[in-house]
Formats: C-alpha cells, structure tokens, sequence
C-alpha cells in the first residue's frame, strides 16, 4: 500500500524542464577595464565582449591600447589613462558613463612588478616601493571609488580587482609587489561592507603564474639568455595540476562567472585561480636519522 502511494505521488510530480546549460553572460553591460592593452586585461575584454557587452579598455600605453581596441572588434574601444592620475580614472568614469549611459562592470586589473633587484627589504628602495603601491594598490582604490560614485546611486554594479597568488603566500614575488597584492582581498572586503547595502557586489581574483608580457619580460631579467619558448616552459612547469596550466583565458572566465548575473550572491571574495598552488606546501622536513 505504502509503496503504491509512493509510486503514485512520484507520477504526480512534475520534473522541472530541462535547461540548456547557457554560458555565463555579460550580454548589454559595459564594462571599463584598467591595463586592458595587455595580457588578462585583453583578455578578459575579449571574454565579456563574447559574451554580449561592450568594453572600454583603458591603459597608460597608447599605442597597444589602440591596437588591442582594434583587434578586439567594434564592442571595445580605448582611451588613455594612467592609473595612478586619479584625474585620469575619474575621466574614464565618466567618459563611459556619458557614451554608454552606465557602468555595470569596473575591473581594476593594471598592475606592475617593479625591480627584483635589491632582493632584500633590508635595501628595499623606497621610492621604487612607492612607485609599485602607487599603480598596485593607490590606483586600484581610485577606481573602486570612482566606479562607486556611479554604481551607488545607480543601486547595482559588479567591481572586480586583480590580486595574485603573490598576495595569498609569502616569498613568490619581490616585496613590493607582494605587499601591494596583499592589500587588494583587504580593500575588496573593506568596500565590500560598504557596498552591500547598495547592491554593488565588489570581488577580486588572484591569478597563478600566466605568461603575459608582465611575467615574460620579469622572467627575461631572471633567465636573460632563454628563448621566450623557454621562459615559456618555464611558466607551465610551475603548475601544480596535473594536466593544466594558468592561461589567460582562465582569469578571463573567472572575471566573467563573477561580472555575470550567475555570480549575483558573490561579493567580499577573493577568488583564487591557481591549480592548487597556493592550497597546500609539501612536508618537505628531512627524515630524523637512526643515530
Ligand atoms: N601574469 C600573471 O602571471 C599574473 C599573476 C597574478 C596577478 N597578475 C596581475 O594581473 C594584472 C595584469 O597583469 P598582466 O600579466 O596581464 O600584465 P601585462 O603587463 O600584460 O598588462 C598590464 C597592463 O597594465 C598597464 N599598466 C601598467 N601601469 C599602468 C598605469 N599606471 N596605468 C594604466 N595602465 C597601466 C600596462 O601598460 C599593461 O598593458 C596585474 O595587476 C598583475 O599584477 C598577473
């Protein structure tokens, strides 16, 4: 009796329809992107534009942003800025918000290494220290605030910023260039607090090891007399999963899951992409020995 009860009610319930598994989209946003000329900032313009919006790319080197604008299509389109000008980011702001009549999506992604060399904070120099927070860290902060003097009153917006595995362990990277990652998950959940009452989502991701013309031209300092096709190898080998290595595109699809309504619910977070490389270390102690 009680198994034909089941059987019953089981036939009664509908199954929910089936739904093509549609990708993340960015169909009508726009979308302003700093050092969008190059590497993941290309990229992840190339990705949203696929994806249905339309994506201003703003850079301090002007002839590679026109360039990139060009090969991206007639969805994108370049101005100059430099991004530790906050005249600069201010004006990108509302150059877009004036064309396109918003701003759905601010990626704060220009960033620099600064020198390797001293390697030692006991020599750290500071001015080249001030010169890396200034594009790293003071730039960044510059377009939350601008991309909020529009999303705020406008009650949405999704702000994304470029961390680094730099910014998850110690030791990856030159200092400048860590300490100015680590403050970017720190500034994303300080404006996250903010934001969340205005319906403005505000995230960041920290890429693994890409070899973008950022990486390449670091490597070149470190490996001089390697071929690129070796800096190259170089990058994948840094790969802790099997199978896989970070590629442009894959920062690419994490920016566009979090710019998309798909990550509606995501915001304060720092979205690691880095195959496992910053998730364990090896207990590489030595064996005590028998004496
Ligand atoms: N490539 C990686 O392995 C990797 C890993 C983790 C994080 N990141 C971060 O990703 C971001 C993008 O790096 P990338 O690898 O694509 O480098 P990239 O050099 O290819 O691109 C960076 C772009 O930023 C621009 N830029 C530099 N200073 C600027 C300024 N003051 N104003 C405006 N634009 C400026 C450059 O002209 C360049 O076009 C950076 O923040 C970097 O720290 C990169």
């Amino acid at each position: 009796m009680a198994a034909l009860l089941i059987r019953s009610i089981a036939r009664t319930i509908k199954r929910p329809p089936a739904t093509a598994s549609a990708a993340y989209s960015t169909e009508g946003k726009v979308a302003l992107i700093t050092g969008g000329a190059s590497g993941l900032g290309k990229a992840t313009a190339g990705e949203f534009i696929r994806h249905g919006a339309r994506v201003v790319i703003v850079d301090s080197d002007e002839e590679s942003g026109f360039k990139a604008a060009k090969e991206l299509g007639v969805a994108a389109e370049f101005m100059v800025c430099d991004v530790t000008v906050e005249a600069d980011i201010a004006r990108a702001v509302e150059t877009t918000v004036e064309r396109h009549g918003k701003l759905d999506v601010m990626y704060n992604n220009a960033g620099i290494v600064g020198p390797m060399i001293p390697a030692s904070i006991s020599e750290l120099d500071m001015k080249e220290f001030e010169n890396v927070m200034r594009i790293n860290v003071i730039g960044v902060v510059s377009g939350i605030k601008h991309a909020a003097k529009v999303m705020i009153p406008a009650g949405s917006g999704c702000i994304l910023c470029t961390s680094s595995v730099a910014g998850v362990l110690g030791g990856l990277a030159p200092h400048s260039y860590t300490i100015s990652k680590f403050t970017i998950p720190g500034m994303v959940k300080s404006a996250a607090s903010e934001l969340c009452e205005h319906g403005v989502r505000i995230n960041c991701i920290s890429p693994g090891t890409v070899a973008t013309p950022l990486v390449l031209r670091y490597l070149r300092k470190v490996f001089p007399t390697a071929t690129e096709e070796k800096l190259r190898e170089t990058v994948k080998g840094m790969s802790e999963l099997k199978g896989a290595e970070c590629e442009e595109a894959d920062v690419a699809k994490a920016a566009l899951f979090l710019a998309s309504e798909d990550g509606k619910y995501v915001t304060g977070h720092n979205l690691v992409v880095d195959g496992g490389m910053t998730a364990f270390k090896i207990a590489g102690f030595p064996f005590p020995s028998d004496s």
